[in-house]
């Protein structure tokens, strides 16, 4: 789908060549004297278009109009979550024409926020996966047109949403694809595949590599796999060297069995979606090529299956992490968390400023926060804060849980230095627990996102997230980072070299260390 960005009155998005055109009408009084907006505040105040996000009136043929079907859709208070309410609704009802080109246009004046809404519920609400069907009917719409008072005001935000919507595009499908289709290999391929863009560079080490880094934990996971093991290091440089990057660690598995702890059968299909951390990994590499925001970040993703095999690893066994931890594996479903931890210890040598987890770690997650908000863990506030403040931005919200040590106690074992499972009360957070061991020299958050990456039953489907939480993130640090570097660029005037801590975003990264 192509977007485009135009400053169009809605007189001028009537005249717009579109098969559809849906005009968001927010609660402030519509003045505009042009047909459409006559008819708009006439169907206001005779309350066929109530002032509630979601609400629409559709028109068929209205006169001096170019599209054949006008849409108008309520969007309330006008804020983003109101905003995506209509358009959610309006894409919706619009689909059944299956139009080519549709135009969405503002009726009233819209904010960066509103717009970026705008473009990510347009496309959340079209998308669909086409990969493994032998007659797909893909998306039908290929252009659409944002018009709004002010183009150049909002543009940055409709770059922005329009690079974070292919993030997130690329996300779902590989989130999507069966696990015979989304193999460790295969996404090595896929993050290869995003080395052609812009200042993007990418590393797949393979099984022997991985041992001789003293990965046992992680390779004990996917010793019972017909398919090799995947360790993608992917990095994106859009500042100095000099400045420390942030680093996002994806869990990889791509398929869940649950090993020799095996899994009930029932919806074990879904288990193909354990890999959605790594997808947002991809994801957000794939918005950052577009951005090319000013910021270095490192994307590691460990991937392997989980399976059921003489060779593999048992309850009971003890395996040695990359840290020098050993570990007991008393549960080989609890497999996140044995191979993250091998990733968490080789993020290190990155001298990182954050290092941010994103998992499919537990069900208990699910139980505590459903569908809603992702599972945020973070041993440092400051990261905590700003994840938190770009989740509410994004619209891709998580909430934070606790982190108290007195969680650990459970993970203790009488035949290795922690156990990877304790009992099943605060599972989400005893899984933090056991993560945390390995993060003692970097500011680090880890994001439970088993209940938010996907949806079950009749819309079963990867959602993408949170891609749009990553990338607001990051995008907050790049404008943070700017600020900082412009105050270096002083300093390195006066004679002083621009070290490390001085090319960082200096307070943010000491604050989170
Ligand atoms: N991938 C699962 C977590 C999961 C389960 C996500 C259901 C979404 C829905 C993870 O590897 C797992 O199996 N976790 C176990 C941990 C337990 C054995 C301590 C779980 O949550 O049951
Ligand atoms: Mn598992
Ligand atoms: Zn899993």
């Amino acid at each position: 789908m192509d977007f485009q960005l135009k400053t169009l009155t809605v007189a001028q998005a009537a005249a717009e060549k579109s098969d559809v055109l849906i005009v968001l009408v927010g609660s402030a009084p519509i003045t505009s004297k042009d047909p459409l907006s006559v008819l708009a505040a006439s169907a206001r105040k005779a309350g066929d278009l109530p002032d509630k996000a979601g609400k629409l009136l559709g028109l068929y043929r209205p006169e001096d109009v170019v599209a054949g079907r006008v849409v108008l859709a309520a969007i309330g208070d006008g804020k983003p979550a109101s905003v995506r309410t209509g358009v959610v609704a309006a894409v919706n009802a619009a689909k059944a024409q299956a139009p080519k080109r549709v135009t969405l246009a503002f009726a009233q004046p819209a904010d960066g926020a509103a717009v970026a809404a705008a473009v990510t519920a347009a496309a959340d609400a079209s998308y669909v996966y086409t990969t493994t069907k032998s007659k797909a009917e893909p998306r039908s719409i290929r252009q659409l047109t944002v018009g709004v008072a002010d183009a150049g005001a909002v543009s940055a935000a409709f770059d922005e949403a329009r690079a974070t919507v292919r993030g997130i595009e690329l996300a779902k499908e590989w989130g999507n694809r069966p696990a015979n289709h989304a193999t460790p290999t295969l996404l090595g391929e896929a993050a290869k595949e995003l080395a052609k863009l812009p200042n993007v560079k990418c590393e797949v080490l393979g099984p022997k590599e991985v041992e001789k880094l003293g990965m046992g934990s992680f390779a004990a996971v996917a010793q019972g796999s017909a398919q090799p093991l995947r360790f993608i290091v992917l990095r994106y440089h859009g500042a100095p060297r000099s400045q420390a990057p942030v680093v996002l660690v994806g869990k990889g598995i791509t398929f869940d069995t649950g090993g020799v702890s095996l899994k009930p059968a029932a919806e074990m299909d879904e288990m193909k979606f354990d890999m959605c951390g790594a997808a947002s990994v991809l994801g957000t590499f794939r918005a950052l090529g577009d951005i090319q925001p000013a910021i270095n970040v490192v994307g590691l993703i460990p991937s392997c299956e989980n399976m059921n095999d003489g060779r593999a690893v048992k309850p009971g066994d003890v395996v040695t992490s990359m840290s020098g931890q050993t570990i007991e594996v008393l549960n080989t479903d609890a497999e996140g968390r044995l191979i993250l931890c091998d990733a968490l210890t080789y993020a290190k040598r990155f001298e990182p400023a954050a290092v941010i987890d994103i998992a499919t770690l537990t069900g208990a997650c699910v139980i505590a926060l459903g569908g809603v908000r992702s599972g945020l863990f973070a041993s440092d506030d400051t990261l905590a804060a700003a994840l938190e403040a770009a989740g509410e931005a994004s619209q891709d919200r998580c909430w934070r849980m606790p982190l108290d040590d007195d969680y650990a106690e459970g993970l203790k074992s009488n035949f290795a230095d922690v156990a990877n499972i304790a009992g099943r009360a605060g599972g989400a957070i005893t899984a933090a627990k056991f993560l945390q061991r390995f993060t003692s020299d970097f500011a680090w958050a880890h994001l439970d996102i088993a209940g938010t990456a996907w949806k079950s039953g009749a819309a079963k489907g990867s959602t993408g997230r949170p891609v749009g939480l990553l990338v607001s993130y990051l995008m907050g640090r790049a404008g943070s980072a700017d600020a900082a570097g412009k105050a270096d660029g002083a300093k390195a005037k006066s004679g002083k070299k621009a070290g490390k801590a001085a090319a960082a975003p200096a307070g943010k990264t000491r604050t989170e260390k």
